[in-house]
């Protein structure tokens, strides 16, 4: 059967501008990392996807090494696009990135010309595109001139390779650093996207909101609900084998029970709120404009539905904002 998108679909989730430039982006976009690779039965890949986009989800995140085999993401993304999304291109905001590990040998990782080059090249192909939306660095490269990097996106633009540039994972004096040299060459740079979510506050200590915000970028928020840890899921216990992101580890820091202490804590306002702690997450991560869009992964369309929900209730009185923060200190 042709697939038809829902006509409500633009009825049903806020859409916001990323700063001041033309980009707009959904408030919540959908990941691909590691929820819906070469593990994953297509059929309930497509599900999940379709369902994103019914739902209001017009952007899609990829990288080079999303998998978890290197390149599967993109292939799966790409082969749901070419048999479903294709008709709908002009609505779709995909985004990729390069500089994890993506292929063997010295040059299959970090920022130089040649890497970024040939990563964007490879996606294109197994995604089925002519462009991608948004083309990030995945991450800071200690050893490469930044001139380099940023030159380098800079030509994927002039090329019609990449609409837009973004970096992912710089803290805000490498953000603003590069968007220092993606203005003096004219690159449409838009935005940081990192880790940040209620119990990781990286980016407010490190001064990235501010930073994002003085250069007209936007901050696109990744892993918003901590992996799975800020929804109903943990309450009662987190297993020994829970594949914890590097930038999260640290919440594991005072011992795990300290921390669904918290999550319960948490969990009893958002029900208060009359919703549930995952929703709460992404409300809250929402508040502040200078959070473009927040990156959520999920292999499960009614985890999909559940935490789209947030809209009901997306406004937080001072006395709960207080009541969070006294849990989070
Ligand atoms: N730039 C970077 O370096 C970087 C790094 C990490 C992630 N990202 C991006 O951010 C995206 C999201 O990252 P993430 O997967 O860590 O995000 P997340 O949304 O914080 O966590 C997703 C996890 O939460 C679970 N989950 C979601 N909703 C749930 C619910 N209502 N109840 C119970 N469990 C629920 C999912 O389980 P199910 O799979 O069972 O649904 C999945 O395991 C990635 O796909 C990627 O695009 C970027």
């Amino acid at each position: 059967m042709v697939y038809a998108a829902d006509d409500t679909r633009y009825e049903k989730l806020p859409y916001r501008r990323v700063s001041d430039s033309g980009l707009i982006l959904p408030a919540v976009s959908f990941g691909l990392w590691r929820n819906l690779g070469d593990q994953m039965p297509l059929e309930n890949s497509k599900k999940v996807i379709l369902k994103a986009f019914d739902s209001g989800i017009f952007s899609f995140d990829n990288a080079s090494n999303y998998g978890p085999s290197n390149g599967t993401a993109e292939e799966t993304f790409g082969q749901i696009y070419r048999s479903d999304l294709k008709p709908y291109r002009d609505e779709l905001i995909i985004t990729t990135k390069a500089g994890y590990h993506m292929w063997p040998g010295p040059l299959g990782e970090f920022s130089g010309k040649k890497t970024l080059t040939a990563a964007l090249d490879l996606s294109l192909k197994r995604m089925g595109l002519d462009y991608v939306d948004i083309f990030y660095a995945h991450r800071w490269d200690p050893n490469t001139r930044l001139e380099e990097t940023a030159r380098a996106m800079d030509l994927m633009v002039r090329q019609g390779k990449a609409l837009y540039v973004g970096v992912s994972n710089y803290d805000a004096n490498q953000t603003k650093a590069i968007a220092k040299i993606f203005a003096d060459l004219g690159t449409p740079f838009i935005g940081n996207q990192v880790s940040y979510n209620m119990l990781n506050r990286t980016a407010e200590e490190d001064g990235l909101l501010d930073t994002l915000d003085q250069n007209h970028a936007g901050l696109i928020a990744y892993g918003p609900l901590a992996e799975g840890l800020l929804t109903d899921r943990y309450l009662k216990g987190i297993p020994d084998d829970f594949p914890i992101h590097r930038t999260n580890s640290v919440l594991f820091s005072s011992g795990k029970s300290v921390l669904m202490q918290k999550l319960n804590q948490l969990n009893h306002i958002a029900e208060t709120r009359g919703q549930k702690l995952s929703q709460m997450a992404l409300a809250w991560l929402l508040k502040d404009h200078r959070v473009a869009s927040v990156v959520i992964g999920a292999s499960n369309v009614d985890h999909l539905v559940d935490n789209l929900a947030f809209t009901k209730n997306n406004h937080f009185s001072d006395e709960e904002l207080t009541q969070i923060e006294n849990i989070l200190k």
